[in-house]
């Protein structure tokens, strides 16, 4: 059976991140759809100390991106050039809400553009309740820990 694992994300993991962020699949369901540079995405690194942001792994082989931060909402991908639909952002998720509630996270925030599919049917039956509507359709969830 294969090991998946959350661990944290450094330095060096960021040249990989900056690809799968800056892919058009992940982009367009980001909540900013902009092209990030590389100054830009090692300033957020530097920057964002409040806020947990882990590589999920298969055996070492890093296969997702999970961030967030206590008031903030949360956010993640899966590298885009492997095949969906396997239950693998299922247990990214999963593994992370364990996490965040061993950091005393009291809840995780979720804003999902209103076309992305799988993000809705993935939050709901993870438990999240809808807490609001944007005005342009976009879906803000909320979950407890
Ligand atoms: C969202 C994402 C992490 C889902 O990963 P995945 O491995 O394909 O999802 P899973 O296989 O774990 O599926 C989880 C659930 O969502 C459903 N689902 C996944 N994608 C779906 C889609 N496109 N349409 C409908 N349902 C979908 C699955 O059927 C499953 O539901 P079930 O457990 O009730 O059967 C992945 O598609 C991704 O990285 N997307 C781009 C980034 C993104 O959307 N991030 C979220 C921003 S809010």
């Amino acid at each position: 059976m294969k090991s998946y694992k959350l661990r944290e994300m450094t330095e060096g993991d960021l040249e990989f991140v900056l690809q799968w962020r800056n892919h058009p699949a992940i982009r367009n369901v980001s909540g900013s759809n902009l092209h990030i540079s590389r100054d830009e995405q090692y300033l957020w690194f530097n920057c964002s100390t409040d806020t947990l942001k882990f590589i999920f792994t298969e055996e070492e082989k890093p296969l997702g991106v999970i961030i967030s931060d206590a008031n903030d909402y949360w956010g993640f991908y899966l590298d885009p050039s492997i095949d969906r639909h396997r239950g693998l952002g299922r247990l990214m998720l999963s593994l992370f809400l364990v996490h965040a509630k061993e950091r005393n996270f009291k809840e995780i925030k979720a804003k999902v553009n209103k076309t992305n599919e799988g993000s809705h049917v993935l939050h709901k039956s993870l438990g999240f309740q809808v807490r609001g509507i944007y005005s342009n359709g976009d879906i803000e969830y909320r979950k407890g820990l």
